[in-house]
This record gives structure tokens, C-alpha cells and sequence, in this order.
């Protein structure tokens, strides 16, 4: 190798270089032959270089350059030629020259591919998955991962900048209750004793503070036994982060300086200095999620007003039953929401088709709306029972078709109301839960920014919700739950009337949300005993059962806890979003498929017997 070591890569060479020796490593991403001269793309990580074997080159050599097939990694030795004006390639970096090939060494040869190494590959997932080193060779991997590594030397950067220090924790961990599944690890040393892998380092980090650590970051491995998603894997990475003796001002302060910080650097995109910040009563209201998607406004409107002028009994019963259930909660103390009618105007789209609307009612029906009603905004004619048109002098904006003939009498206030034009489209969701109404119009809203190609991947919206509800109500257990875990602190407005009214509570707890996934979470933690002894009483949680389970910490906060908080990006999603992609696979070198596998090192794979006598294990399979 001494003698064919690169002197370059693919990706630097340019017209000043004319004339010069060059030895260039990489594979063959290309070959073509032209009439006794072959054509040989060379790649590597930097870029690609044409280089040439011309017709008077020696047979030897013609007879290496034959031998050559796509992915062969091969040594080239050669002389940089200019191109001649018209040869030149602009869609190239390396595209003004070309290396005249005096040597060529095959390295190493490639069998048949399982598929072609493309800037963007349409091969099965499965595949790529299984032949991850070939799909890494991609352009769009490559590029991918650099930004990923970019990224997280952009985080190191900053934080340190920032006074941060990077904090290791344990990834062998006592098995705690937290959102999801632990993936455990069984110890050999202690017979049915067990390891758990960190869903987060979120007691550590809570500990670190009581430690004196008072800024501390980590780029921190979690894993999490839960179903996936298209941004879930079992294993994923945090930027997580914890401050003392800050407000949550100063944590989204912080993450603001952060996200800009990397945005400009790795991608010279100038993010807002401050993000928006919206309660999540009013994200629910507006967007009917609590993490909405930004880039386009499109916001649900209360239609409640427009319910009693109408003979729309659906309707009516919805609110009805919703204000019953109220009462009747509100009797036993327990604040709850009525019934909901909520709109949603769809600027231009009185067109869509009876298969359209069809589809956005199924999207509301995922999220239990027993149905979406619909009408269209149309200029009236001014013969009404020709058109069925239902207000309006001839050319004014009138409701035509769906549940239009229920709102004959107040036609003309909807419209004016609701802010809806000649050509709109309303579409309404009623529940006697106002959250079914809006989580079902909220997942309409999100599909149709999507089908209206809304959602550019090039814009950044960021925002923060704030104002998270501490607890809500397990009316299967007939219970309080947290609504996060029970180390938030409850806003201090709240702390008289925890006991009295949970429902009320507020907690002081946050996400960024970025396009339509929710990239970050955090709050301000309970670091005082007495008030964490309320929390866990409140929502029956067994005081000694929680000294088993959380003891060490509660121990740790008896010795001058200082007031503390954090947030945790998911490194994943950031880069994801960053990277336009909707999937966090194509971020992650080796992700496990939908089914937590890797299908290139087979894993989850069986042990040897001697392995699992070591561990005193014996398998109970399931039964078929
Ligand atoms: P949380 O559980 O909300 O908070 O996670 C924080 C962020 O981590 C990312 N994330 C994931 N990414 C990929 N795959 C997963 N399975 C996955 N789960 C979570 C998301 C999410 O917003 N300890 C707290 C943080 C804190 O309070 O400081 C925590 O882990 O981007």
C-alpha cells in the first residue's frame, strides 16, 4: 500500500491542479467505455474524480480498467488534465479536470450488488438495513451522518462555550419506573438481580446538581423497550442537560442560543432569537395537538356559538352531554372540560371531492371524532332553492352542500365569524369531550398541511409549549395520575390548591416542538421532600414503595438540594428534521428496523446454554 497511498482525495482537485502527480484511493461509483477509452468515476467521502484511461494507455493497463466492476476499491495513480470548456461538468465539484490514469491497483473487488449505491436509493428498507455498510456508502448517508456529526461537535461547542461541563453517567442503571419499558441486563454475579439500560439519565442528572455540578450536559445513549415509530428507535440519543438554580426563563433562553448556534454552523440557517411560546391549552385549542406543526397557520376556531342558532342535533346533544358530564364531575371535585365544536376553514378547497373529505373524516376518526361534518363557502345566486345555498345576496359567500341545510338561520354570522370566503371549505368536528373534538380536527389540520404541501422541509418553525396540566384524571382507576413523571414542580401559583383541585395545576414544564415533532421536553424538578411527599400522595403513590424505587434520589435531596431544572433534545430528531428527513433510520448509522432488529447483524439473536447457566437463566418461550 506504501507506494499507491493517496496523495488526495476525490473531492479536492480543481483546474490549479493541472499537470500535477496524483494518487487518489476510493471505489468505483462509475465505469463507462467510449470507443477504446474508459471512464472511471472514483468516490470517496470527499467527492467523486472522472479519472481516464486513455486509448494509447498500456494493455496492461486497459487490462486492469476492464477488470473493473461498480464498488471496487481500487488505488489510482495519474495526472490531472483540465477539460476541455465544453467537457466540463458544473453538477461536479472535481468537474473542470480529469486524472489521465497511469496505474491502477484493485485493492479489494465487490461481488454482485445487492442493490445499486445511488445518491438516494429507493431499495427496500429491509435491505438497506441488512447491507447497512453498502447503504452508508450513499451520498445521502454520507451526508447525513456528517451533518450528525457536525451537529454534535456544534452542541459540544456551545455548551462548553457556555461554562457546561460534559457529564458521564452509568448505562447500567437500577431499573426505575419511567414512561416506557426498560431494557434490562441480568447480572452473573447476583442471581436474579438485574441491570436496567437508562431510559434517560434523569435521576443521575438530578443528582449531579445536588453535587454542586450546576451546568452539566451529556450527548447521552437512552433505551427504551417501546413500540417504534418513524421517530422512535429502542436506542437514541439526548443532548440532555441540567441547570441549578434557574427559572425556566433561563432553560429556554439557553436552548434558544443553542439551536441557533447549531443551526448556523452546521447549516448557515439564522433561526428567531426567541421562539414562540404557547400554552398548551391553547396549542390544543388551536391546533388540537401539542405539537403542531408551524408552517402553516390554518387554526381551529370554536364553532360552540354557532351550535344553539342551528337545528343541528348532533350537535346540540354533544354540547349537552359535555356540560352533564361537567357537572357531574365538578360535583365529586373534580375539574374536567364539557363538550367541544370545533372549525376548521380550508382557504380554497371548497372543491375537494366527496373522496377527499372522506379520507380527512377517517384521519379525524383514528382520534375517536364520531364524525366530521363539512360545508362549502359559495357565492350564492340568489335563487336559493336552486343552488340549496343557504344566505346571501346574489355574489355574497354562502354555505352550500354537507351539513350547510342545519345552519340556514345564522349562515350569514358563520361566515363573517368563522373569517371563511367564496371557495372555502369548513370542516367540523363535535364531541362531548372538547379534547376528542380537538384532537381529531387537530390530526385533520396535520393531515392537510401535508396534502397541501405545507410542510416545506427547508423551513424551521420552532416553538415552545408551556403551562402543561401536572396531573390528569384516571377515571378507569378513578385516580390522579402525573400527566409527566412526579419530579415536576407544580407552578407556584398552585401550591395551595394541589389537593383541593389537581386538575387546575399547572406544571412548570415545557417542550420545543420543531415542524411537528416534539424534538424536546424538560421541566423544573420537586427539589424539596415535603412537596414531592404531596405529589406522591396525590396520585396514591406508595410512599414506601417509592423509597424503594426512588430512595436514592429522595436521600440525595435531604442534604441542601438546590432548585434545579433541565430539558433533553433528542439528538435523532434534531438532526432528522435538520436533515428533512421523517424518519430517524436515516440519521442513525446502524438503526434497528420497525420490529427492534438489526437486520445486518442479526440481533437480537439466542445465547449459548453455558451463557445463560452463567447468568442463572432459563427461558420460558411463549406459547404459540
Ligand atoms: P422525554 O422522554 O420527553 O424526556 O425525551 C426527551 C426527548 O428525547 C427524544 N426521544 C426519542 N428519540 C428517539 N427515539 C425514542 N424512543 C425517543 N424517546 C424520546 C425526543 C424527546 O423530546 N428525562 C426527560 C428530559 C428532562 O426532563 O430533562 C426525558 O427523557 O426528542
Amino acid at each position: 500500500m506504501e507506494t499507491m497511498k493517496r496523495t488526495t482525495t476525490c473531492g479536492a482537485l480543481g483546474k490549479a491542479d493541472a499537470g500535477k502527480k496524483v494518487t487518489l484511493n476510493g471505489w468505483v461509483n462509475r465505469k463507462r467505455d467510449h470507443g477504446g477509452i474508459s471512464f472511471v468515476n472514483l468516490r470517496d467521502r470527499y467527492g467523486t474524480t472522472q479519472v481516464v484511461v486513455d486509448s494509447d494507455a498500456s494493455e496492461a493497463l486497459k487490462a486492469v480498467a476492464g477488470e473493473l466492476k461498480s464498488e471496487f476499491c481500487v488505488a489510482i495513480e495519474g495526472t490531472v488534465r483540465a477539460r476541455p470548456d465544453s467537457m466540463v461538468n458544473p453538477d461536479m465539484a472535481t468537474g473542470e479536470i480529469e486524472v489521465v490514469a497511469a496505474d491502477i491497483v484493485v485493492l479489494s473487488k465487490c461481488e454482485g450488488l445487492p442493490f445499486q449505491i445511488e445518491d438516494e436509493t429507493d431499495a427496500k428498507e429491509e435491505l438497506r438495513l441488512k447491507y447497512r455498510y453498502l447503504d452508508l456508502r450513499s451520498g445521502g448517508m454520507q451526508r447525513r451522518i456528517k451533518l450528525r456529526s457536525n451537529v454534535a461537535f456544534a452542541v459540544r461547542e456551545y455548551m462548553i462555550g457556555e461554562g457546561f461541563y460534559e457529564i458521564e453517567t452509568p448505562t447500567f442503571i437500577k431499573s426505575t419506573p419511567e414512561g416506557a419499558r426498560d431494557y434490562l441486563v441480568p447480572s452473573r454475579l447476583y442471581p436474579g438481580k438485574f441491570y436496567a439500560l437508562p431510559q434517560s439519565p434523569q435521576l443521575y442528572k438530578q443528582i449531579l446538581m445536588v453535587s454542586g455540578f450546576d451546568k452539566y450536559f451529556q450527548i447521552a445513549r437512552c433505551y427504551r423497550d417501546e413500540d417504534a415509530r418513524g421517530d422512535r428507535q429502542p436506542e437514541f440519543t439526548q443532548i440532555d442537560i441540567e441547570m441549578s438554580f434557574v427559572s425556566r426563563e433561563d432553560i429556554l433562553t439557553m436552548i434558544e442560543g443553542l439551536m441557533g448556534h447549531v443551526f448556523t454552523k452546521t447549516m448557515d440557517v439564522a433561526l428567531p432569537a426567541t421562539f414562540r411560546r404557547i400554552a398548551y391549552d391553547d396549542a390544543l385549542e388551536l391546533y388540537g395537538t401539542d405539537k403542531p406543526d408551524l408552517r402553516f397557520a390554518m387554526e381551529m376556531q370554536d364553532f360552540a356559538p354557532y351550535v344553539a342558532g342551528s337545528t343541528f342535533q348532533a350537535f346540540k346533544d354533544a354540547l349537552a352531554t359535555g356540560a352533564s358530564e361537567q357537572a357531574a364531575s365538578a360535583a365529586r371535585g373534580i375539574t374536567v372540560q364539557g363538550g367541544g365544536v370545533k372549525a376548521l376553514v380550508v382557504p380554497g378547497k371548497a372543491d375537494y371531492s366527496r373522496k377527499q373529505l372522506d379520507e380527512l373524516e377517517a384521519a379525524a376518526k383514528i382520534y375517536r371524532a364520531k364524525g366530521m361534518a363539512w360545508m362549502k363557502v359559495v357565492a350564492a345566486s340568489g335563487d336559493k332553492t336552486g343552488t340549496g345555498a343557504t344566505a346571501g345576496e346574489p355574489g355574497a359567500p354562502a354555505l352550500e352542500g354537507g351539513a350547510s341545510k342545519f345552519f340556514a338561520g345564522n349562515a350569514a354570522e358563520i361566515i363573517s365569524g368563522l373569517g371563511a370566503k367564496v371557495g372555502d371549505l369548513i370542516l367540523l368536528v363535535a364531541d362531548s369531550k372538547r379534547r376528542t373534538a380537538n384532537i381529531a380536527l387537530g390530526a385533520v389540520r396535520t393531515k392537510l398541511g401535508r396534502d397541501l404541501g405545507f410542510c416545506d422541509p427547508k423551513r424551521f418553525e420552532f416553538a415552545w409549549i408551556i403551562d402543561f396540566p401536572m396531573f390528569e384524571y384516571n377515571e378507569a382507576e378513578a385516580k390522579w395520575d402525573t400527566a409527566h413523571h412526579m419530579f415536576t414542580w407544580p407552578q407556584e401559583k398552585y401550591h395551595d390548591t394541589l389537593e383541593s383541585d389537581p386538575g387546575s395545576v399547572k406544571g412548570d414544564l415545557y417542550d420545543l416542538v420543531l415542524n411537528g415533532f416534539e424534538l424536546a421536553s424538560g421541566s423544573i424538578r420537586i427539589h424539596d421532600p415535603v412537596l414531592q411527599k404531596r405529589i406522591f400522595k396525590i396520585v396514591g403513590f406508595d410512599e414506601a414503595e417509592g423509597d424503594k424505587k426512588f430512595g436514592f434520589l429522595t436521600e440525595a435531596f435531604k442534604y441542601g438540594a438546590p432548585p434545579h431544572g433541565g430539558i433533553a433534545p433528542g439528538l435523532d430528531r434534531l438532526v432528522m428534521l435538520m436533515a428533512g428527513e421523517t424518519s430517524i433510520k436515516e440519521v442513525i448509522a446502524f438503526p434497528k428496523n420497525s420490529f427492534a432488529v438489526s437486520p445486518m447483524d442479526d440481533c437480537p439473536n439466542e445465547v449459548d446454554q453455558k451463557q445463560l447457566d452463567e447468568l442463572h437463566l432459563s427461558i420460558r418461550y411463549p406459547e404459540k
